[in-house]
């Protein structure tokens, strides 16, 4: 079943959230296997995501440069950024494909500019464009715990 909250690893538990209250978001019928939809609360935008492995709620920020993942895809548990082609499983937090633009992974390590398979690795001009992409990290996702409640999708969000 998937109309139940996921299990998320307790170390990429949002800060704040752990004793958080639980906020009314939206109706479980309103986000159908393999939705994802926006809540917003105060200034905070959340994704909710309902993936095979359950529904799970993080900020609607991707992990490299912040689009909204709402307006991504999700395929099983790894969902699509609208920007920069980057993919995260929200299933287990990690990264799945770094982004067009390289960066450094949750993990420390450099990801230099994808290029298609076949081609000659895109070469960066020197500046600071360059290095701007060297610097940019992606960050791990960060999770709201979940509950329904009455056929409502709750999260524990602090305070807006
Ligand atoms: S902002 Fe999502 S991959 Fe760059």
């Amino acid at each position: 079943m998937d109309d139940r909250p996921a299990d998320f690893p307790p170390d990429l538990l949002s800060p704040g959230a752990g004793d958080a209250p639980f906020r009314r978001l939206i109706a479980v019928a309103e986000l159908p296997p393999g939705g994802l939809r926006r809540a917003t609360v105060g200034d905070l935008d959340v994704l909710l995501a309902r993936t095979p492995g359950g529904i799970v709620a993080i900020d609607d920020r991707c992990p490299h440069m912040a689009a909204p993942l709402s307006i991504g895809e999700l395929d099983g548990c790894v969902v699509a950024c609208p920007l920069h082609t980057g993919r995260f499983d929200l299933c287990t937090g990690e990264p799945v494909q770094m982004p067009t633009t390289g960066g450094i992974d949750p993990d420390g390590r450099y990801h230099a500019v994808w290029s298609p398979p076949g081609s000659s690795p895109k070469e960066d001009p020197p500046g600071k464009k360059a290095e701007a992409r060297r610097l940019t990290r992606i960050r791990r996702l960060r999770y709201y715990p979940v509950r329904i409640v009455d056929g409502w999708v709750e999260a524990a969000l602090p305070s807006p």
